[in-house]
């Protein structure tokens, strides 16, 4: 896909789709005034009989159309201004994207002008991951995809050409490539990423993006007493691995940012084996570890001037002979003793060693992301991350990161009440405490390991993975909490 910015009037853009974004009500005003003009009063008539109201969501699309250099025009409706956010708007310019990607090769123009409080590179940002993010799909072992890249997408802004704007169009476009990263590690099957393969597609991107990239086999994770991982890992032929990602952009001494991902790249439950229905998307485990991944890719392509560690704990969790069992009691890298009441809470035990590992290495803050309890969709549903912390600005200051990037994400209770009821008789606490609450005590777990460094744990077990598709987006892999890692990074880049 090619990417450019142009500023002809949008009568004179040369395309197979030209998008154009509009508030309710539609004002035919400016440079919409103008295509009005060119296509014969087409869109006066359109909002006269009632068929383009510029409610949200609202899509309109006028083929065989003369007077314009575009084949196609895709009208889509952004709602009322006041009520305009960057969500809305990503939902929007995502939607349009979407009704145009299910043909090959399109040549697509979207026209960015400032929409409600948002401003003009705020909308271009969008614009590009839209292009980007839209053009790609969960069908990749399909023999027709049914969804394609653009083949091109100009992006037309009729004020001065700013640096500013440049800027955020070449962000949006890293954004979006490092979402369909994320989305396309995710949507692969558990046959394709294992621990070793995606240990290998870390290794690939730090070489093609300029970071570093270690990676631990289970000698070495055995050596730094993974010992909780590892209890993972041993029902699986396929062995485990420990990926430290090292982006330094920012002088030595700066303080270091920790994004620690949970990579289970198929959860059966182990002997407490899923029934079918929950093993179902288990591919998706991993997407906390795609996310960091995804991330620091995009932050080192945009150079951000910050020092971020990655660090993704990958294994499989199975059955056979050599699972860890019920009543095991595993020591962890910290030297904490637990006592597993349930092999399917794995995810804590893998972040476990990782935290405790990111803590030693002297890391400043940490942001953990996994898809960690069936709980925590419970409590807030498939579309609002969890937000777990032990420091509360820095909790919020994660939270206003997502909020900017239109993310949904909700704090979470983490009274010292929820850790009593991980009490263990036989070691210093137990994997799993009682049904209710289930989230927060996976979150009370973790905390053990990451000794007094302020953390935010995200538990992505609902947004990461979406069970159908939507208007704005493709079911499967979603690409969440991307966005506002790269966020989050960029607020403590030294300027
Ligand atoms: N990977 C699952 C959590 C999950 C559930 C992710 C649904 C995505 C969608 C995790 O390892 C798990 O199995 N958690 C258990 C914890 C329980 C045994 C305490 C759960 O949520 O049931
Ligand atoms: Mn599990
Ligand atoms: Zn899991």
């Amino acid at each position: 896909m090619t990417l450019q910015i142009s500023n002809v009037p949008l009568a004179q853009a040369e395309c197979d789709w030209l998008i154009v974004a509009t508030a309710e009500p539609v004002e035919l005003a400016g440079p919409l005034e103008a295509l009005n003009g060119a296509l014969g009063g087409a869109l006066a008539r359109l909002k006269e009989s009632g068929d383009l109201t510029g409610s949200a969501g609202e899509i309109v699309s006028l083929r065989g159309i003369a007077g314009a250099a575009a084949k196609r025009v895709l009208l889509v409706g952004l709602g009322k201004a006041a009520d305009l956010d960057v969500q809305r708007l990503d939902k929007a310019l995502m939607t349009a994207v979407r009704e145009v990607t299910s043909k090959r090769s399109m040549r697509v123009a979207i026209a960015v002008g400032g929409a409600g409080g948002l401003s003009r590179p705020q909308v271009a940002q969008s614009a590009a991951t839209a292009a980007v993010v839209g053009g790609s799909g969960p069908g990749l072992y399909k023999q027709e995809a049914g969804r394609y890249p653009l083949e091109s997408i100009t992006l037309i802004e009729s004020s001065d050409d700013s640096g500013a704007f440049k800027a955020s169009v070449e962000r949006g476009e890293i954004l979006g490539q490092s979402i369909n990263l994320a989305r396309e590690l995710i949507n692969r099957g558990p046959h394709e990423i294992y621990p070793e393969s995606f240990a290998e597609r870390a290794r690939q991107a730090a070489a093609d993006c300029g970071f570093g990239c270690e990676v631990f086999d289970e000698g070495r994770m055995r050596h730094e007493r993974f010992g909780s991982m590892l209890a993972v890992a041993q029902g699986s032929e396929r062995p485990p691995r420990m990926v430290v990602l090292d982006y330094r952009g920012a002088d030595p001494g700066a303080p270091t940012l920790a994004f620690v991902g949970k990579g289970v790249t198929f959860d059966s439950g182990g002997l407490s084996l899923k029934p079918t229905d929950g093993m179902l998307t288990m591919k998706c485990d991993m997407a906390g570890a795609a996310t960091v991944l995804a991330a620091v890719t995009a932050i080192a392509r945009l150079k951000l001037k910050v020092n971020i560690q990655g660090y993704l704990g990958l294994v499989e969790n199975m059955v056979s002979g050599t699972s860890y069992k019920l009543g095991d009691v595993l020591t962890a890298r910290n030297g904490v003793t637990i006592e597993v009441h349930n092999t399917d809470a794995e995810g804590r035990l893998v972040l476990a060693d990782v935290l405790a590992y990111a803590v030693d290495a002297g890391v400043d803050r940490i942001i953990d992301l996994a898809t960690l309890t069936g709980a925590c969709v419970v409590a807030l549903g498939e579309e609002v991350v969890g937000s777990f912390t032990n420091n509360a600005a820095w909790g919020e200051q994660v939270m206003a990161a997502a909020k900017s990037c239109g993310e949904d994400m909700w704090p979470m209770p983490m009274h010292s009440h929820f850790a009593d009821l991980l009490k263990s008789d036989v070691a210093d606490v137990k994997n799993v405490g009682p049904r209710w609450g289930g989230a927060v005590t996976a979150a009370k777990f973790l905390e053990k390991f990451v000794g007094d460094k302020p953390w935010v744990h995200l538990d992505i077990a609902g947004p990461a993975f979406a069970s159908s598709s939507k208007p704005h987006r493709d079911g499967g892999a979603t690409g969440c909490m991307v966005r506002t890692l790269v966020e989050v990074a960029s607020r403590a880049a030294s300027t």
